[in-house]
């Protein structure tokens, strides 16, 4: 079976690196992960691809004037491993139309980037979703009774692309934000693999912004 190539760009922790990584270790899996990508030199991500014996490329952002410039270093980079997907998971950039033009997957007709989101995208983005979920937030300060793990294509918007599957989580009231957070990470850890199936199968299909599952 020939695998997706995949890469997995990361800023911190990596436990969803880690899901894809151990996902992937199952032979009937679709995909494999051909790099890592890190824009932090501390990633903790970036010792989980080592472990793996995954190449890792790290291109801090510092220093580079624009976004785009960043983008390209990292294109140029990583173009050997010929990737024909990247799955952000906890990257902590706004990605430009150029990663985006960069990784289109004219084969299958789709875009090449996907993100996993803690929460409804319809109903927050950024970068804090289990604390948009808890109440924590001035702007949100109402506690939900449920968050949903999504994930989507990425466009140059920030968490407006195409949802492809969501998986709901409940809010307990006695929960803390970290027991939420633990709860939805092992959401996350299922979920996302199973979109990198699916992609990896051919079974996405993208009409008008609707993800058709087939
Ligand atoms: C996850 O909650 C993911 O949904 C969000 O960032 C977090 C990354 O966690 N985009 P990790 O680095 O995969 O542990």
């Amino acid at each position: 079976m020939e695998k997706l190539r995949l890469g997995v760009f990361i800023s911190g922790g990596g436990t969803n690196l880690q899901s894809i990584i151990d996902s992937c270790k199952q032979t009937d899996f679709p995909a494999r992960v051909a790099v890592v990508v890190s824009n932090k030199a501390g990633a903790y991500g970036l010792k989980r691809a080592e472990q793996a014996g995954i190449p890792a490329v790290c291109v801090p952002h510092k220093g580079f004037k624009t976004r785009e410039e960043h983008e390209r270093e990292i294109v140029k980079r990583i173009r050997p491993y010929n990737l024909e997907a990247v799955a952000l998971a906890g990257y902590m950039r706004v990605v430009t139309g150029y990663l985006l033009d960069s990784f289109y997957n004219h084969e299958r007709g789709l875009p090449g980037v996907i993100n996993i989101h803690p929460a409804d995208t319809n109903a927050y983005q950024g970068a804090h979703g289990y604390e948009f979920a808890m109440g924590m937030l001035a702007e949100h300060p109402r506690r939900l009774e449920e968050t949903r793990i999504t994930v989507h294509f990425v466009d140059k918007g920030v968490d407006t692309g195409a949802i492809i599957k969501q998986a709901p989580v409940p809010v307990l009231p006695e929960d803390t934000i970290d027991d939420l957070r633990a709860r939805g990470l092992k959401v996350e850890h299922q979920v996302y693999p199973e979109v990198i199936r699916l992609y990896a199968e051919g079974k996405l299909k993208l009409e008008d912004r609707k993800v058709i599952i087939l």
